[in-house]
C-alpha cells in the first residue's frame, strides 16, 4: 500500500502534490501551443451550436458542486452567457425550465454520482443540449452525454476531493477560452495572455506547495478548534466554500464557508477571539472590500488566517498569519488559492487522528440516492 502512495502518509497528500501534473495533463491534450487555440473535439460544441445556446446550467454535487459555481464566474464574464448554478439532488426535482437553446453541462469527478446522473436523464428529455465534465473515462455520466470533456487527474482515492476539482477548474477555463473565441468575445491578445497564464500555473502550484511547513504550522495552532470560517469574494467565494468542506469533510471540525459581503448578515455573531477566519485577498475591484471585512473581524479579537495575492501589502497591517499566493490572472486564481486549504485540512486532520482517506460516514461516490 505504501507503494500506491509512492512513499506519501496519505493517498489524499499524494493527490494533493500530484496536482501540477495533473493539471499539465488536463490542458495538454486540448491546447494548440503554435496557435494559442483550444480544442474539444470529444465536446460536440460546434460555433453554430455555441451561437444558438442563451443558458447554460452547471449541475453537480459536493466539491463538484463548487467547481460549477467558480465555471459561472468565468463562462458569464467571458462569454457573456448567462449561468445557472444548481445542486443535481434539488435540480433534478424543481421541473427546471430547458428547450434546445439550454445546455446542461454535468460537473463529476467519478461519473457515477445518482443525482448528478438523474438530473442529465433531465437535461436528455427536455431537449436540452447535455454535456458532461467527467474524470473516469467510459462512466456513466461520459456515457450518457452527448459529448466528454475529460479532467485528466489520474486515479483519485482520497474520499475529499483535490486534484479532481482543480483539473474541473481548468477544464471550465478552457471550456470558456474555447466557447469565448468560438463566438467571439475574447480577442485573440487577450486569449494569448490568459493560456499564457495557464502555462505558468503548474510551476506556481509547485512553488506553493513547496511551501508547505507554513500551513502545517498554522494548523498546529488551530487543531483544538471547533469552528472555523472563510471568508472571500468573487471567484473566490466558492474557494471558501470548498476551504470549509474540506476541513468538515475530513477533520470533523465546523466550518463555514461565507461571501464575505454577507458577513454583516449573521456570522459576524459568531467572531470572538476563539474564532479562526480564513480570508482569501486577491488585487482588483474587490480587495478594498475585503479588507474592511478583515478589520472587522481584527475589531472583534477574531484570529485572521489571510491567503494574499502577490507580495505583503503593508495596508493590510501586520497580520500574524499570512501566506503569500502567487500572482495569475483572476480565472486562474482559485486553483491556486484551494491548495494552502487543503494542507491546512489535511495537516488538521492528521493531528487529529482521523481517517484521512476514508473519513466517517463518507463515500468516494454517491451512487445511490
Ligand atoms: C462525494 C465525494 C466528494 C465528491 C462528491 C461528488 O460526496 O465524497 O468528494 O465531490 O461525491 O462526486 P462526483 O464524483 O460526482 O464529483
Amino acid at each position: 500500500v505504501m507503494a500506491e502512495k509512492a512513499g506519501y502518509k496519505h493517498f489524499m497528500l499524494k493527490e494533493i502534490y500530484e496536482q501540477p501534473r495533473a493539471i499539465v495533463d488536463t490542458f495538454r491534450s486540448v491546447l494548440d501551443l503554435s496557435a494559442f487555440e483550444v480544442f474539444f473535439p470529444e465536446a460536440h460544441l460546434d460555433r453554430e451550436l455555441l451561437s444558438k445556446i442563451d443558458r447554460v446550467f452547471l449541475v453537480a454535487c459536493g466539491t463538484s458542486f463548487h467547481a460549477a459555481l467558480v465555471g459561472k464566474y468565468m463562462l458569464e464574464k467571458l462569454c457573456r452567457v448567462p449561468v445557472e448554478v444548481d445542486l443535481a439532488s434539488e435540480f433534478r426535482y424543481r421541473d427546471p425550465i430547458l428547450d434546445e437553446r439550454c445546455l446542461l453541462l454535468v460537473i463529476s469527478q467519478s461519473g457515477e454520482t445518482a443525482d448528478t446522473r438523474a438530473a442529465l436523464v433531465e437535461g436528455v428529455q427536455k431537449g436540452a443540449h447535455c454535456r458532461a465534465i467527467v474524470n473516469v473515462l467510459g462512466s456513466s455520466l461520459a456515457r450518457m452525454a452527448q459529448g466528454v470533456i475529460y479532467t485528466h487527474a489520474g486515479p483519485e482515492i482520497g474520499v475529499a476531493s483535490t486534484k479532481a476539482f482543480t483539473t474541473q477548474l481548468v477544464a471550465l477555463f478552457l471550456l470558456s477560452i474555447y466557447w469565448a473565441t468560438k463566438i467571439g468575445t475574447i480577442s485573440s491578445e487577450s486569449r494569448r495572455e490568459a493560456l499564457q497564464h495557464l502555462l505558468e500555473l503548474p510551476r506556481k502550484m509547485d512553488e506553493l506547495l513547496n511551501d508547505g511547513g507554513v500551513i502545517q504550522h498554522w494548523a498546529k495552532r488551530y487543531v483544538h478548534v471547533t469552528d472555523f470560517l472563510y471568508l472571500a469574494r468573487g471567484i473566490l467565494f466558492p474557494i471558501a466554500l470548498e476551504g470549509a468542506l474540506k476541513l468538515k469533510e475530513i477533520s470533523y471540525i465546523h466550518a463555514e464557508g461565507y461571501a464575505a459581503g454577507e458577513m454583516k448578515h449573521g456570522p459576524i455573531a459568531l467572531i470572538d477571539e476563539n474564532m479562526p477566519v480564513v480570508v482569501l485577498l486577491r488585487k482588483g475591484e474587490l480587495y478594498e472590500k475585503m479588507i474592511s471585512n478583515v478589520q472587522e473581524v481584527l475589531a472583534r479579537d477574531g484570529q485572521i488566517l489571510a491567503l494574499v495575492e502577490g507580495a505583503k501589502d503593508p495596508k493590510i497591517g501586520p497580520l500574524e498569519l499570512q501566506l503569500e499566493i502567487p500572482e495569475t490572472c483572476e480565472w486562474l486564481a482559485p486553483v491556486l488559492f484551494v491548495v494552502p486549504l487543503q494542507l491546512l485540512a489535511y495537516h488538521i486532520a492528521v493531528m487529529r487522528g482521523t481517517d484521512v482517506d476514508q473519513p466517517r460516514n463518507l463515500a468516494k461516490s454517491v451512487t445511490v440516492e
